[in-house]
């Protein structure tokens, strides 16, 4: 008898899946837009100075590789939660924890878990689009997930549409929201967007959850987690999670948490119990390096200022890039078409080239893009922005 004889093989990840295409192909002007990394002049994803520096002091002092406790490094949780909500937040002091969490995906799950174990019967509302996990974490830890709408048809945000689904949402649901850097669209809500999301939550008595993966990357460090804080100022309970993957180049070290807001002190530890006891079964307590080396960064004057500098340039980068590409398009008449490229924010685009002219860009180009048509900008380079116009021209051509 075989055990594993009933065992089917499912399709790879979406994203991930790109990465072993791209590796395994021969084209030597092949070039990766899948996953999102950032990529430096060289095509290669840096370790920040910062995060080195770091590294090497840690080497120095670190006297033990003991556990650390279920809701992480308490440094590392402290530090983060200031650069989330603001160093002078009054919420720190009794109604903000953090639990740290492998990567911001790990804070995804235990968001989940949370949702599904203490707020039985509560549904989850999606951006449509939004990164592809999102659909399967909920799915998988049994949520009710919905989607209100954000992209329409014409690759264009539609404000209007996700209001209206909003209005409708049953009372108490939680709806997820992306900070910034919108993944897989590139599309931000403005100022005034956010307000009246805020209102329609309000209204509606939803819980939101926050996914702050890119916190840096769009506008600026503060710029960035500008609805954050709206939210957290102005609602009594709110679910953060946060990523350091992108903005510290941890992306391997799995560093990330969730941050919770709660009505008062109290409530905020009952809430953390039930953390605790969720994270204890799903990785027991978290991997310590990439959050010693955040807290070593975030403490440290210097090298706090090094690290800023670094992720400045990281996002200048990507918006010149940007930029450059909308250029790049000018001369085959589709500057117009793909202007939006030069105002999405963060790594993605959602470029609005099809299934089709996706598929082609990769057998005919050696060009990866995700199958919906999402392009991570940051895996770009200044070079090679006209070899990327010209397939683009002529898979829009025929
Ligand atoms: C992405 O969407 O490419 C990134 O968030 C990396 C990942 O884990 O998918």
């Amino acid at each position: 008898m075989s055990h594993f004889a009933q065992v089917a093989r499912v399709p790879g990840d979406p994203i991930l899946g790109l990465l072993e295409a791209y590796r395994a192909d021969r084209n030597p002007t092949k070039l990766d837009l899948g996953v999102g990394v950032y990529k430096d002049a060289l095509g290669l994803t840096p370790i920040p100075r910062a995060v080195k520096l770091a590294e090497q002091r840690l080497l120095d002092s670190e006297t033990s590789k003991s556990y650390i406790g279920g809701h992480g490094d308490a440094l590392f949780g402290t530090l983060l939660s200031q650069l989330v909500l603001g160093a002078d937040n009054p919420l720190l002091e009794s109604r903000a924890g953090t639990t740290q969490t492998p990567g911001g995906t790990g804070a995804l799950r235990l968001a989940a878990d949370f949702i599904g174990h203490c707020l039985p019967g509560r549904g989850i509302w999606l951006s449509d689009p939004t990164w592809p996990i999102h659909e399967s974490i909920f799915a998988e830890a049994g949520l009710r997930v919905g989607h209100y709408p954000y992209v329409g048809a014409a690759n264009r945000l539609d404000v209007e549409a996700m209001i209206a689904v909003l209005s409708h949402l049953p009372q108490g649901d939680v709806v997820l929201l992306h900070a910034c850097c919108h993944n897989p669209t590139g599309f931000d809500l403005s100022q005034d967007d956010w307000r009246r999301v805020l209102e329609v939550v309000k209204a509606r008595e939803l819980l939101p959850l926050i996914d702050f993966a890119y916190q840096g990357f769009g506008d600026g460090l503060e710029q960035d987690a500008w609805a954050v804080r709206l939210f957290a100022e102005a609602l009594p309970e709110l679910l953060v999670t946060s990523s350091c993957s992108k903005n510290f180049g941890l992306y391997r070290e799995r560093t990330g948490a969730l941050l919770v807001c709660t009505a008062d002190a109290e409530k905020l530890q009952d809430v953390r119990s039930q953390l605790a006891s969720i994270a204890r079964n799903l990785w027991s307590t978290p991997p310590a390096h990439g959050a010693a080396v955040v807290a070593t960064i975030l403490a440290d004057a210097q090298l706090r200022t090094q690290w800023r500098t670094e992720l400045d340039g990281m996002r200048r980068r990507v918006a010149s890039l940007r930029l450059g590409l909308v250029e790049a398009l000018r001369p085959y008449g589709l500057a117009e078409r793909f202007a939006h490229i030069g105002v999405q924010r963060g790594m993605f685009s959602y470029t609005g080239l099809s299934p089709s002219q996706v598929q082609r860009l990769r057998e005919e180009y050696s060009v990866y893009l995700v199958g919906s048509g999402r392009a991570n900008v940051a895996g770009l380079d200044a070079e090679r922005l006209d070899q990327l116009a010209g397939a683009i021209a002529r898979v829009c051509a025929d």
